[in-house]
Protein backbone atom coordinates (compact mmCIF):
# COMPACT_ATOMS: atom_id res chain seq x y z
CA UNK A 1 0.00 0.00 0.00
CA UNK A 2 1.15 3.41 -0.65
CA UNK A 3 1.18 4.48 3.03
CA UNK A 4 1.22 8.58 3.41
CA UNK A 5 2.67 9.33 6.88
CA UNK A 6 2.11 13.26 8.27
CA UNK A 7 3.97 14.73 10.32
CA UNK A 8 2.60 18.10 12.19
CA UNK A 9 3.00 20.40 15.37
CA UNK A 10 0.16 22.87 15.27
CA UNK A 11 -3.34 23.34 13.77
CA UNK A 12 -2.52 20.86 10.77
CA UNK A 13 -5.09 22.63 8.25
CA UNK A 14 -2.28 21.59 5.25
CA UNK A 15 -3.02 17.85 6.80
CA UNK A 16 -6.55 18.32 6.94
CA UNK A 17 -6.53 19.46 3.12
CA UNK A 18 -4.61 16.66 1.85
CA UNK A 19 -7.12 13.83 4.22
CA UNK A 20 -10.09 15.89 2.86
CA UNK A 21 -8.12 15.09 -0.72
CA UNK A 22 -7.28 12.00 -0.59
CA UNK A 23 -10.68 11.07 0.68
CA UNK A 24 -12.96 13.18 -2.09
CA UNK A 25 -10.33 12.26 -5.08
CA UNK A 26 -10.45 8.31 -4.10
CA UNK A 27 -6.57 8.15 -3.26
CA UNK A 28 -7.62 4.47 -2.00
CA UNK A 29 -9.32 3.04 -4.94
CA UNK A 30 -6.71 5.48 -7.61
CA UNK A 31 -3.30 4.69 -6.45
CA UNK A 32 -4.28 2.41 -3.27
CA UNK A 33 -2.81 5.16 -1.05
CA UNK A 34 -3.96 6.17 1.99
CA UNK A 35 -3.58 8.70 4.95
CA UNK A 36 -1.86 5.96 7.69
CA UNK A 37 -0.69 7.95 10.35
CA UNK A 38 -0.55 11.81 11.67
CA UNK A 39 2.13 12.12 13.98
CA UNK A 40 2.45 15.45 16.54
CA UNK A 41 5.70 16.46 18.58
CA UNK A 42 2.66 18.16 20.77
CA UNK A 43 0.12 16.91 22.06
CA UNK A 44 -1.98 19.69 21.82
CA UNK A 45 -1.82 20.36 18.54
CA UNK A 46 -5.15 20.83 17.26
CA UNK A 47 -4.29 18.95 14.06
CA UNK A 48 -4.82 15.95 16.18
CA UNK A 49 -8.43 16.26 16.75
CA UNK A 50 -9.18 16.27 13.27
CA UNK A 51 -7.51 13.27 12.59
CA UNK A 52 -8.76 11.07 14.97
CA UNK A 53 -12.72 12.24 13.89
CA UNK A 54 -11.14 11.19 10.25
CA UNK A 55 -10.57 7.70 12.62
CA UNK A 56 -6.37 7.78 11.04
CA UNK A 57 -3.95 6.65 13.47
CA UNK A 58 -2.24 9.32 15.46
CA UNK A 59 0.51 9.36 18.10
CA UNK A 60 1.99 12.14 19.98
CA UNK A 61 6.32 11.64 20.38
CA UNK A 62 7.23 14.85 22.83
CA UNK A 63 10.61 16.05 21.72
CA UNK A 64 11.49 17.51 25.11
CA UNK A 65 10.78 14.21 26.53
CA UNK A 66 14.02 12.84 24.79
CA UNK A 67 17.80 13.68 25.69
CA UNK A 68 19.07 14.51 22.05
CA UNK A 69 17.47 15.43 18.72
CA UNK A 70 19.31 12.67 17.72
CA UNK A 71 17.22 10.42 19.86
CA UNK A 72 14.04 11.93 19.27
CA UNK A 73 14.56 11.54 15.97
CA UNK A 74 15.40 7.89 16.09
CA UNK A 75 11.79 7.39 18.22
CA UNK A 76 9.80 9.33 15.64
CA UNK A 77 11.71 7.39 12.49
CA UNK A 78 10.50 3.92 14.46
CA UNK A 79 7.00 5.53 14.93
CA UNK A 80 7.01 6.20 11.45
CA UNK A 81 8.23 3.13 9.92
CA UNK A 82 5.59 1.35 11.99
CA UNK A 83 3.68 2.14 8.62
CA UNK A 84 5.66 1.00 5.97
CA UNK A 85 5.52 4.74 4.52
CA UNK A 86 5.89 5.63 0.53
CA UNK A 87 5.34 9.42 1.23
CA UNK A 88 6.49 11.23 4.93
CA UNK A 89 5.23 14.70 4.30
CA UNK A 90 5.83 17.52 6.83
CA UNK A 91 3.36 19.72 7.37
CA UNK A 92 3.58 22.39 9.33
CA UNK A 93 6.12 20.69 11.33
CA UNK A 94 7.92 22.81 13.21
CA UNK A 95 11.20 20.70 14.09
CA UNK A 96 14.22 20.77 12.42
CA UNK A 97 15.54 17.07 11.37
CA UNK A 98 18.53 15.42 11.70
CA UNK A 99 20.64 14.68 8.31
CA UNK A 100 20.35 10.48 9.45
CA UNK A 101 16.77 11.04 9.31
CA UNK A 102 16.61 13.12 6.37
CA UNK A 103 19.13 10.25 4.57
CA UNK A 104 16.53 7.55 6.06
CA UNK A 105 13.33 8.68 4.44
CA UNK A 106 15.84 10.12 0.94
CA UNK A 107 13.14 10.54 -2.03
CA UNK A 108 10.11 10.11 -0.22
CA UNK A 109 10.03 13.15 2.43
CA UNK A 110 8.35 16.42 1.14
CA UNK A 111 8.02 19.79 2.58
CA UNK A 112 5.92 22.98 2.55
CA UNK A 113 7.09 26.39 3.33
CA UNK A 114 5.62 29.36 4.02
CA UNK A 115 7.85 31.86 1.08
CA UNK A 116 8.60 31.77 -2.24
CA UNK A 117 11.75 29.65 -2.03
CA UNK A 118 15.00 30.24 -2.33
CA UNK A 119 13.54 33.90 -1.20
CA UNK A 120 13.24 33.66 3.24
CA UNK A 121 14.16 29.80 4.34
CA UNK A 122 13.34 29.74 8.34
CA UNK A 123 11.19 31.45 10.40
CA UNK A 124 9.16 34.46 10.15
CA UNK A 125 8.22 34.32 6.49
CA UNK A 126 5.60 36.49 6.17
CA UNK A 127 6.82 39.49 8.18
CA UNK A 128 10.32 39.21 6.10
CA UNK A 129 8.60 39.38 2.79
CA UNK A 130 6.76 42.56 4.19
CA UNK A 131 9.79 44.28 5.50
CA UNK A 132 11.81 43.79 2.27
CA UNK A 133 9.25 45.53 0.38
CA UNK A 134 8.32 42.48 -1.84
CA UNK A 135 5.21 42.97 -3.85
CA UNK A 136 4.59 38.93 -4.31
CA UNK A 137 4.84 36.33 -1.45
CA UNK A 138 3.42 32.68 -1.54
CA UNK A 139 4.78 28.86 -0.82
CA UNK A 140 7.11 26.51 -1.76
CA UNK A 141 6.41 22.12 -1.92
CA UNK A 142 10.01 21.27 -1.81
CA UNK A 143 11.90 17.43 -1.40
CA UNK A 144 13.95 17.91 1.95
CA UNK A 145 17.46 17.49 2.05
CA UNK A 146 19.79 17.77 4.81
CA UNK A 147 20.11 21.50 4.05
CA UNK A 148 16.84 23.32 5.57
CA UNK A 149 14.52 24.44 3.39
CA UNK A 150 16.28 23.17 0.11
CA UNK A 151 15.66 20.21 -1.85
CA UNK A 152 13.57 20.30 -5.45
CA UNK A 153 10.93 22.30 -5.70
CA UNK A 154 7.87 20.42 -6.66
CA UNK A 155 5.45 23.41 -6.82
CA UNK A 156 4.79 26.99 -5.90
CA UNK A 157 2.03 29.65 -5.57
CA UNK A 158 1.65 33.03 -5.60
CA UNK A 159 0.16 36.27 -3.73
CA UNK A 160 -0.11 39.45 -4.15
CA UNK A 161 1.34 41.28 -0.73
CA UNK A 162 -1.55 43.96 -0.19
CA UNK A 163 -1.00 47.75 1.09
CA UNK A 164 -1.06 47.46 4.88
CA UNK A 165 -1.11 43.93 4.85
CA UNK A 166 -0.46 42.40 8.65
CA UNK A 167 2.18 38.85 8.52
CA UNK A 168 -1.55 37.66 10.01
CA UNK A 169 -3.45 38.48 6.74
CA UNK A 170 -0.89 37.55 4.54
CA UNK A 171 0.01 34.22 6.22
CA UNK A 172 -3.78 33.68 5.76
CA UNK A 173 -3.84 34.68 2.08
CA UNK A 174 -0.80 32.16 1.68
CA UNK A 175 -2.26 29.42 3.20
CA UNK A 176 -5.25 29.45 1.23
CA UNK A 177 -2.92 28.51 -1.81
CA UNK A 178 -0.97 25.91 0.82
CA UNK A 179 -4.16 24.33 1.02
CA UNK A 180 -4.70 23.95 -2.98
CA UNK A 181 -0.99 23.27 -3.58
CA UNK A 182 -0.12 20.69 -1.28
CA UNK A 183 -2.63 18.23 -1.90
CA UNK A 184 -1.91 18.52 -5.37
CA UNK A 185 1.94 17.66 -4.92
CA UNK A 186 1.00 15.03 -3.05
CA UNK A 187 -1.20 13.36 -5.63
CA UNK A 188 1.49 13.37 -8.48
CA UNK A 189 3.78 11.66 -6.35
CA UNK A 190 1.79 9.08 -5.32
CA UNK A 191 -0.09 8.41 -8.75
CA UNK A 192 3.65 7.37 -10.12
C1 LIG B 1 2.03 26.59 7.19
O1 LIG B 1 1.93 27.93 6.76
C2 LIG B 1 3.35 26.00 6.76
O2 LIG B 1 3.78 26.43 5.50
C3 LIG B 1 4.26 26.52 7.84
O3 LIG B 1 3.53 26.43 9.02
C4 LIG B 1 2.14 26.54 8.73
C5 LIG B 1 1.45 25.33 9.28
O4 LIG B 1 0.05 25.45 9.20
N1 LIG B 1 5.45 25.74 7.89
C6 LIG B 1 6.62 26.21 8.29
O5 LIG B 1 6.79 27.36 8.67
C7 LIG B 1 7.76 25.22 8.26
N2 LIG B 1 8.99 25.81 8.68
P1 LIG B 1 -0.87 24.18 9.38
O6 LIG B 1 -0.43 23.47 10.67
O7 LIG B 1 -2.25 24.73 9.54
O8 LIG B 1 -0.72 23.30 8.19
Amino acid sequence: ANNIVILISGSGSNMAAIVEAAQSRHWSTRYGARVAAVISNRADAAGLVFARERRIDTAVLDHKAHASREAFDAALMAEIDRHRPALVVLAGFMRILTPGFVQHYEGRLINIHPSLLPAFPGLNTHQRAIDAGCRFAGCTVHRVTAELDHGEYLDQAVVPILPGDTAQVLAARVLSQEHLIYPRAVERLIAR
